[in-house]
C-alpha cells in the first residue's frame, strides 16, 4: 500500500479553482517532485497534503487512512510524521538556530530536554551546521538558512519530508549540496520526500516520480519520472519546462 495516495483532488480558494483531477501515489523511501510554472498551485498542493488546507473534493490517504475523515487525534498523529520546509525557510529570527530546530521536537515528541537537544544537534550536524547552533538565523547565508530549515524539518525523524523549492535562489554549488543532503537523508532515514522544484539538475538526478501541474487547464498534464518525461512527454508546456535552456 502506498504511503501517500492522492485521489482525484480538487483545490479551490472560494470560487477560484486552483487545480482539479490531481491523483498520484508516493511509496516509502522515494522522492516525488511537484513541477509546474509559477502560480499553478504547487505550494497550495503541499498545504493540502500536510493538513493546512482541506480539499474541495477528493481524498488524501496515508497508509490507506483518509486524512480528513480521521479524528483530530489521528490527524495529530499523522502530522507528527511530517517534516516541512516551507518556501521561505521561515526560521524565527528571535530564536537561535538550535532553538528553531528544537521546535518540532517540543511539539511532536515526549523526549526529555537533554534528548531533544541531542537530537537537534544531530540534525544540525547532518546538514553541516554543527558549529552554528547558537547563531541567529539573520547571520546565516541563504544556503545555510535553507539547511537550518532542513534540519528543523528532519529533527523529529519524519516518515515524510515536504520541501517547497528547497534550492530556489541558491547558487549551483549550494543547490547541488542541498540535493546531496536530501538524498543522504532519504538513504539514512528511509523517509519519502515530496519536493516542489524547478531545478532541472535536481529533478533529473534525484526524483523517482513526478507530476506536472498546468496553470492554464488547471489540471496535471504529465506524470512520471522526470528523466523519462524528458524523452516521452509530448505536451508543449512540459517539453518547454524540461528542455529549457539555462539562463
Ligand atoms: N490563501 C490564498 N487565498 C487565495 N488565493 C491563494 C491563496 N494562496 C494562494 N492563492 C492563489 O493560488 C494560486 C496558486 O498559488 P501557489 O500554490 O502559491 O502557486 P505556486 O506555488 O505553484 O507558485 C495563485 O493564483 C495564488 O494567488
Ligand atoms: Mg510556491
Amino acid at each position: 500500500m502506498a504511503l501517500l495516495s492522492v485521489q482525484n483532488l480538487t483545490m479551490r480558494f472560494g470560487d477560484k479553482l486552483i487545480q482539479e483531477e490531481v491523483s498520484f501515489e508516493v511509496e516509502p523511501g522515494t522522492i516525488f517532485a511537484i513541477m509546474g510554472g509559477s502560480g499553478c498551485g504547487k505550494s497550495t498542493l503541499l498545504k493540502h497534503l500536510i493538513g493546512l488546507l482541506c480539499p474541495a473534493e477528493g481524498q488524501v490517504l496515508y497508509d490507506g487512512q483518509d486524512y480528513w475523515q480521521s479524528s483530530e487525534e489521528d490527524r495529530n498523529k499523522l502530522r507528527a510524521g511530517f517534516g516541512v520546509l516551507f518556501q521561505s525557510a521561515a526560521l524565527w529570527s528571535s530564536m537561535t538556530v538550535l532553538e528553531n530546530v528544537l521546535l518540532p521536537l517540543e511539539q511532536h515528541t515526549d523526549l526529555s530536554e537533554n534528548e531533544r537537544i541531542d537530537r537537534a544537534k544531530e540534525a544540525l550536524s547532518w546538514v553541516e551546521l554543527g558549529d552554528y547552533a547558537d547563531y541567529s538565523p539573520a547571520d546565516l547565508s541563504g544556503g545555510m538558512k535553507k539547511r537550518a530549515g532542513l534540519a528543523r524539518a528532519i529533527a523529529a525523524q519524519p516518515r515524510l519530508l515536504f520541501l517547497d523549492e528547497p534550492s530556489a535562489g541558491l547558487d549551483p554549488i549550494s543547490s547541488k549540496r542541498l540535493d546531496d543532503l536530501v538524498l543522504d537523508i532519504r538513504d539514512r532515514t528511509g523517509a519519502a520526500v515530496l519536493m516542489v522544484s524547478h531545478e532541472l539538475p535536481s529533478l533529473f538526478a534525484i526524483a523517482d516520480d513526478s507530476i506536472f501541474l498546468d496553470a492554464d487547464s488547471k489540471r496535471p498534464i504529465a506524470h512520471g519520472k522526470p528523466a523519462e518525461l524528458l524523452k516521452t512527454a509530448d505536451h508543449p508546456t512540459v517539453r518547454a519546462f524540461l528542455h529549457r535552456e539555462k539562463p
